[in-house]
């Protein structure tokens, strides 16, 4: 049983308040990159309907030569609150994108200094921010100057084990005019490997006075609330958890909300998901957006008798309708397996 403690509960019938902007949640889904699209959004958005979205994070340099708007960018004119997630090195391209990012309608412009991946690092953006204090400082200042939207960062613990240095990076991020600060509880050493931890975003809460924003193993209502209690965190940010399951930041704030658990979706409800997200990717992106479903697709399949080779056809599928029929058919299975359920059932009840 989860319950909420008279302090945290009060804390949650505040609005966040991200500078001068508001949320009615405290439940964020993360940017991530290959997946929050405006398709995986709106989806998520349905269940979570007063949540702060990312984007995938866009690379303000790419943006200055290309001119054009990526894909990723993109932003329904219908779809609040959103933030658009910019990655980079350099303050003057971060500007110049943080204004693009307004007038797509961010609500908010995030500067990512977390990424841990090689290919961004080397080249002096993502977490590598994290030994670089007063690039980051300046680029924070460039963009906070540049749009009059919040301006908020996304970060990590630290480098390494022997470089943790979010306490003083966050305060410097806090000196240079962010709004709100994403802690995700690990090392960029860590990757995504072993536990996030959650006592260094208590630290970050006790030395700033911006929101703070937990993030790292948010998997269930339970992770959330007791990251919530646990830290003093303002709201926290599901990630992964996320992956072929768009109904936990829905049931997280729900919880959050009115303290009551919602019942998770069936095998069926999920694949009828994630019959819906495929047919929305193709409907997006034409071709690309099946070989992106893919894997979202097999993200869904979980948690029944037969899931293991419904993945192995579905990370195959060539074309929209291959995967549609592919789902059409597990789910008819299903059906059939709860009818026969429901009749063993009665038929034993006759006994
Ligand atoms: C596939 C994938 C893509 C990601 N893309 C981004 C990104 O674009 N920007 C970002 O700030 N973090 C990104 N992240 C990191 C997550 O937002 C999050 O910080 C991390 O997964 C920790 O949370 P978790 O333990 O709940 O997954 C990504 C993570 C994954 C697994």
């Amino acid at each position: 049983m989860i319950s909420l403690s008279p302090n945290l509960k009060n804390k949650l019938s505040q609005p966040l308040k991200i500078g001068s902007f508001e949320v009615k949640s405290r439940v964020l889904q993360s940017p991530l990159s290959g997946v929050t699209d405006m398709v995986f959004r709106r989806l998520v958005r349905r269940y979570a309907p007063d949540s702060m979205m990312y984007t995938e994070m866009v690379n303000a340099t790419g943006l200055h030569y290309v001119k054009q708007l990526p894909k990723i960018m993109e932003v329904d004119p219908n779809e609040r609150p959103i933030s658009i997630q910019l990655f980079d090195c350099r303050p003057d391209f971060l500007a110049e994108a943080a204004i693009k990012a307004v007038a797509e309608g961010a609500d908010t412009v995030d500067i990512n200094m977390g990424c841990p991946v090689n290919k961004i690092t080397k080249n002096g953006g993502g977490s590598s921010l994290l030994r670089q204090p007063e690039v980051a400082e300046a680029i924070v200042r460039e963009v906070v100057k540049a749009v009059d939207v919040p301006v908020t960062v996304k970060t990590r613990i630290g480098w390494n084990d022997k470089e943790i240095t979010i306490l003083d990076f966050a305060k410097r991020m806090e000196n240079a005019g962010a709004k709100m600060i994403t802690v995700h509880g690990r090392t960029r050493a860590q990757g995504y490997n072993g536990n996030a931890r959650w006592e260094w975003i208590t630290r970050v809460k006790e030395v700033l006075s911006i929101p703070v924003i937990g993030n790292g193993d948010i998997f269930t209502v339970e992770a959330a609330v007791k990251c919530l209690e646990q830290t003093g965190a303002d709201g926290v940010m599901c990630s992964r958890g996320t992956l072929g399951y768009p109904f936990l930041v829905g049931e997280i704030d729900h919880f959050l909300k009115t303290g009551e658990t919602l019942p998770p979706p069936t095998p069926i409800q999920r694949l009828e998901c994630a019959r819906e997200h495929l047919q929305a990717l193709w409907e997006y992106k034409g071709d690309r957006g099946v070989r992106q479903a893919r894997k979202h697709m097999t993200w869904y399949a979980k948690g029944f008798v037969g899931a293991a080779d419904l993945r192995g056809q579905l990370s195959l599928v060539e074309t929209v309708d291959q995967g549609l029929q592919l789902i059409d058919r597990a789910i008819a299975q299903l059906a059939n397996g709860y009818e026969l359920e429901e009749e063993i059932e009665s038929n034993l009840a006759l006994v």
